[in-house]
């Protein structure tokens, strides 16, 4: 493995054990809330503040785009961070929460890595090099019918409620099995090791689908032009799929994908 990819995995491992002690800890995880369904952990903090010595150490002069301290966006080297996502999860005692990680070079995703400490499930991806889930090579489902598909719509208060209730009842009318697990990043992640078809949500930022792009996209799936018109700054609508069903899921939410 190259040292890049064990930096990677180096640095998202050791956050997950963070997160993993505070999930554990007798004292459970205190929150507060940012708005509307919006948690916020101090391990939130705590995580990302890692991330960033780890990677000012290792790979010094580098940028840091962070969900909680921000960061600018430019240079031709910039690191994408998620510390907790499924925050929301990791705050009510749900197990189901990654720290998410990637690496963009000169615009273009070149390495990305989800890490699910809970059940200790490593999801990684170099560009042109394959997308590996616990050592296995991850490829996306080849289910073709979507009365046997699963999708995962996302949603936050960035959108309004109607246009997550009509993209869900669409795909529920549609014969899918509809979920929302409360992670963007492992949603994504999902559909890269074949678990569902497709991830969807009308908006969603940078740090939640930098590293989960690369995975489906390594992993033969398809992925929307998430990174045009400002994407790294203020987020896009987000949609990767299997290849089988691509057509109908971009018709369905009305999200174009890249070829
Ligand atoms: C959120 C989750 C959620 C997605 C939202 C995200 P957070 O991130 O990924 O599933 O639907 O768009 O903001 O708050 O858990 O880090
Ligand atoms: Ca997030």
């Amino acid at each position: 493995m190259t040292e890049l990819m064990t930096s990677i995995e180096q640095i998202v491992r050791a956050a997950g054990d963070m997160m993993r002690t505070a999930f554990n800890a007798p004292d459970r995880p205190a929150y507060s809330m940012k708005g509307q369904q919006d948690y916020l952990t101090v391990t939130d903090g705590a995580v990302e503040q890692f991330v960033r010595e780890q990677i000012a150490r290792r790979f010094p002069g580098d940028g840091v785009l962070g969900e909680e301290a921000g960061g600018l966006v430019e240079g031709p080297r910039l690191w994408i961070v998620d510390p907790i996502d499924g925050t929301a999860n990791f705050a009510r005692q749900i197990p189901h929460f990654c720290i998410s990680l990637g690496l963009m070079v000169d615009g273009v995703m070149e390495a990305g890595a989800i890490y699910e400490p809970m059940h200790d499930e490593l999801y990684i991806a170099q560009r042109g090099q394959g997308a590996w889930l616990n050592g296995r090579r991850m490829r996306v489902s080849t289910i073709a019918d979507l009365k046997a598909s699963t999708v995962e719509v996302g949603w936050s208060t960035r959108i309004p409620l109607d246009t997550y209730l009509d993209m869900a009842g669409k795909a529920a009318r549609a014969g899918c099995s509809v979920r929302r697990a409360g992670s963007g990043s492992l949603g994504v992640a999902y559909v890269a090791a074949g678990r569902t078809e497709a991830y969807a949500e009308a908006h969603i930022n940078a740090w939640d689908v930098a590293a989960g792009l690369l995975l489906v996209a390594e992993a033969g799936g398809r992925i929307n032009d998430f990174w045009a018109n400002g994407g790294v700054r203020s987020g896009n609508p987000v949609l990767v799929t299997n290849a089988a069903l691509a057509q109908e899921f971009s018709a369905m939410t009305g999200i174009g994908l890249l070829p």
